[in-house]
């Protein structure tokens, strides 16, 4: 059905009732239920459980959290202020180690901090700031998503991978805002999603919030990525990212660097809807820590074991793009082109012209 009326946008992350309120994706897609985080060590908990996940929405989560220490901090001094946020900001950073964007998140509001005068101020300025990014990320998805709606036609295929949609982010999505705009543009999409084994961030989410918003979706095995290519079925990937670098390497969701490298057997192009609060623009590719998570999210389903007793499992949640592989970044900022060597003050700059925005629209193979 083309353009069929959407359902109201869901809200990953919001503050409400001075606390934080996030919908509980552990509970997805059986059960729409929201968590409500009164302390910031509820945050904590939460960005660790991945009751919150995806890059922008713990990023986002994160600056809350603080907003939240502020609110439960007793301190009658500056000081003794700044040191209660300084040890809600460190366990808050210690949750998840590759999404730049919780970092980004924290340092931006910690910096709003430091600049109040008095307790009042400080308190107030870190939940505006919170409430600001959280606003922010909404308006940026959705240019993000005019900007890479142009590269897709009426009747396009897209597979995407993990959940990179309204659930990761404070609503609307990166790489499923792009889908999103491309419908609102009046343009028939159909999606391929992958389950995205361990956690199965796409038979759980994408598949619920691109279904809530009767956008077709079809649910493959990670198994068959090469094989429906192979078909010439997909017109393109896009994904979304946890921290891109400035040469260009994405870190994602494990799996992602396997479907790239299909991708470009397959001649279809591969791309990447992120925002500028994902990209690190000081670490190279040896300083960022890929997290390892628990044996048990791949020896077993559910509770059910899978695997024999005794058997070990290795379990990244991340692994790394190259540059190579990638056919365009999208951004709220325009498309970026390779070859990528990003600067800080090129992309960020006050009077920043993006290098290069448009992608050559009568010839969609780039590659
Ligand atoms: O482990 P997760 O679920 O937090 O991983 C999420 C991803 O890898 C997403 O693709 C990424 O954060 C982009 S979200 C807009």
């Amino acid at each position: 059905m083309k353009n069929s009326k959407r359902k109201e946008m869901l809200q990953t992350v919001m503050w409400k009732e001075d606390s934080v309120f996030m919908i509980d994706q552990t509970k997805l897609p059986t059960r729409l239920v929201y968590v409500k985080c009164k302390k910031y060590e509820d945050v904590v908990n939460a960005i660790k459980n991945m009751v919150v996940r995806g890059a922008p929405a713990i990023g986002i989560s994160a600056a809350f959290g603080l907003a939240l220490a502020a609110k439960s901090s007793n301190a009658r001094t500056r000081t003794k202020l700044m040191s209660d946020l300084c040890r809600a900001y460190e366990e808050l950073r210690s949750t998840r180690p590759t999404a730049v964007n919780l970092f980004w998140g924290l340092d931006r509001v910690m910096g709003k901090a430091k600049t109040g005068k008095n307790l009042l101020e400080i308190k107030s300025g870190i939940l505006s700031e919170a409430k600001k990014m959280a606003k922010e990320d909404i308006q940026t998805n959705m240019e993000m998503g005019i900007n890479g709606a142009g590269l897709l036609y009426d009747g396009d295929t897209v597979m995407t991978h993990c959940n990179a949609g309204a659930l990761a982010t404070s609503a609307y999505g990166t790489a499923l805002g792009v889908i999103r705009a491309a419908k609102d543009a009046g343009k028939l999409i159909r999606v391929i999603a992958t389950e995205t084994r361990p956690v199965m961030q796409g038979s759980r989410l994408t598949t619920y919030e691109l279904h809530h918003d009767n956008i077709d979706v079809t649910l493959i095995p990670d198994t068959a990525v090469g094989h429906i290519m192979s078909r010439g079925q997909i017109k393109c990937v896009i994904v979304g990212a946890d921290r891109i670098l400035r040469s260009g390497h994405v870190f994602n969701k494990i799996g992602t660097y396997q479907i790239a490298l299909m991708a470009r057997f397959h001649k279809v192009p591969f791309y990447v809807a992120a925002p500028m609060s994902t990209f690190d623009f000081k670490s190279d590719l040896g300083d960022v820590p890929i997290e390892q998570r628990l044996e048990d999210e791949v020896l077993k389903i559910g509770k059910k074991r899978i695997a024999a007793k005794g058997v070990h499992a290795f379990n990244p949640a991340f692994d790394v793009t190259p540059p190579e592989l990638i056919s365009g970044i999208i951004t709220e900022r325009g498309v970026l082109t390779p070859p990528f060597n990003f600067r800080q003050e090129s992309l960020v700059g006050k009077n920043e012209k993006i290098r290069t925005l448009k992608m050559k629209l009568s010839n969609p193979s780039i590659i």
